[in-house]
């Protein structure tokens, strides 16, 4: 386990914040609501636990995820929030709060508790149809506390028939002794769904990609992805501090390692090789910082600057992953290329609205076609495949993209290492 990873963010993020699980007050509209979606007449409630009252679930000013607003936009007025487990209790209060106020459906009922055990209690092996996981990965994906909060659910809320965790599955260093592996079973031996977060891998150019993989019968000789961080206003200590987040590929790059590998299949994890610029690299320093690095950071958990990987999947294909903080301002470029015999696709545009994906189909003319995805939506999309028991993205794979980060991490560390005793 990496000591400082979990014990430093467990100081910042929730010292004292346990309080008693306790039910939110119903507003007599909202009573009202609740008792006519259970009317003879009515769908079936889906109900829902979320985990986490934070960003992923109730949304960002910095971005477009929000699963509780996907679940809305999903199941309107058969929307049951049976509760939400946060310590920090006053944080899922206001969050009910709002929703009752702006007339949400499915929140009359609500209720919050500290713990997975209280939430145990209260449900009493009721059946659920969803739960989110959307707690820091500091919490979860370990066999042991303070990491093993995906055991604690699994134990606590049995009768569960899907699951959505969010990436990273875990924030230690995956080895048996952290167990990442057993929390993988622990969820496959519950015979429910388990999805994960990576919700690139719902884009309709993904989708695209697949389809035709499939209707020309390609096989995939290699991947390249990159992503090109805008880094002049990211003043969070966490994307800076290797320590905090485990650093910017299994934190931010995980997205087009997710990609990669849905493309690829599984990595031969000894095979990858790592080439970094590191902020002691002359071209690793950056002029446009806007973060007290220099005297918040040990030299030591400071990140790359610029990751370079290659490995070879077990296909026999090559995969490869470039990682820059380089660009100004504050738009992020990633793009994801897809190489097949005679057919080659590249997607773009990822994070915005409307991603692009460019096909040239060098066996039938040398033109390239340009296919825009107007309003994609991947976060609605996942969440509908997940209800629909077939996931974009599942646990067991979401767990081979956390080994082959930390492997990308870990090969690029290793190097510098070597460097350093060879001067
Ligand atoms: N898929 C995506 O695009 C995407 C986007 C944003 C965040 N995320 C992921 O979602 C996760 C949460 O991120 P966030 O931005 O919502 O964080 P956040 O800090 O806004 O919220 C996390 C919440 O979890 C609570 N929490 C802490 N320990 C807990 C525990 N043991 N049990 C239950 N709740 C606990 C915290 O009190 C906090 O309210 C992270 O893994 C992050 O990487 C994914």
């Amino acid at each position: 386990m990496d000591e400082s990873g979990p014990e430093l963010f467990l100081k910042r993020e929730v010292a004292s914040k346990v309080k008693e699980s306790k039910r939110f007050s119903l507003s007599s509209r909202a009573s009202r609501a609740i008792a006519c979606s259970a009317a003879p007449m009515s769908p079936a409630p889906f109900t829902v636990v979320f985990v986490g009252a934070g960003e992923i679930n109730f949304g960002s000013p910095e971005g477009p995820w929000n699963h509780s607003k996907r679940l809305e936009n999903r199941f309107g007025r058969s929307l049951a929030v049976l509760g939400i487990i946060d310590p920090d209790t006053a944080r899922a209060e206001l969050q009910i709060a709002a929703k009752i106020k702006q007339g949400t459906h499915g929140y009359g009922e609500t209720a919050i508790w500290a713990t997975p055990e209280a939430a145990g209690q209260a449900l009493a092996g009721e059946q659920v149809d969803l739960v989110i996981v959307g707690a820091p990965p500091h919490f979860r994906g370990c066999a042991a506390p303070p990491a093993d909060l995906d055991l604690l659910l699994i134990a606590a809320l049995p009768r569960t028939k899907r699951w959505l965790v969010e990436k990273p599955v875990s924030a230690a260093p995956p080895t048996a002794l952290n167990g990442q592996e057993k929390v993988a079973q622990a969820y496959a031996d519950t015979g429910a769904v388990v999805g994960a977060g990576y919700m690139m891998c719902a884009l309709k150019g993904v989708q695209a990609i697949q389809e035709m993989i499939e209707a020309k019968g390609l096989k995939v000789m290699g991947t390249a992805a990159r992503y090109y961080m805008a880094y002049e206003y990211a003043r969070k200590p966490a994307w800076w501090n290797k320590q905090i987040s485990c650093g910017p590929i299994v934190e931010q790059a995980t997205h087009l390692a997710s990609l990669s590998l849905l493309f690829g299949g599984p990595a031969r994890l000894s095979s990858v090789r790592t080439h970094t610029v590191e902020h002691v690299d002359e071209p690793g320093r950056l002029t446009k910082i806007g973060f007290d690095e220099e005297t918040s950071v040990e030299p030591g958990s400071r990140i790359p600057r610029y990751t370079s990987a290659v490995w070879k999947y077990k296909s026999g294909a090559v995969g490869s992953l470039t990682h820059a903080v380089a660009l100004h301002g504050t738009t992020y470029d990633t793009e994801l290329e897809v190489i097949c015999d005679g057919t080659t696709f590249k997607l773009v545009d990822m994070y915005t609205d409307t991603p692009r994906l460019f096909i040239r189909q060098s066996d039938s003319s040398s033109e390239v076609e340009v296919h825009a995805f107007a309003n994609d939506d991947p976060f609605q999309t996942q969440i509908d495949a997940l209800v629909a028991g077939r996931p974009k993205c599942t646990f067991e794979e979401a767990l081979q993209t956390y080994q082959l980060t930390w492997a990308i991490r870990e090969a690029g560390e290793r190097e510098r290492l070597e460097d350093a005793r060879e001067e």
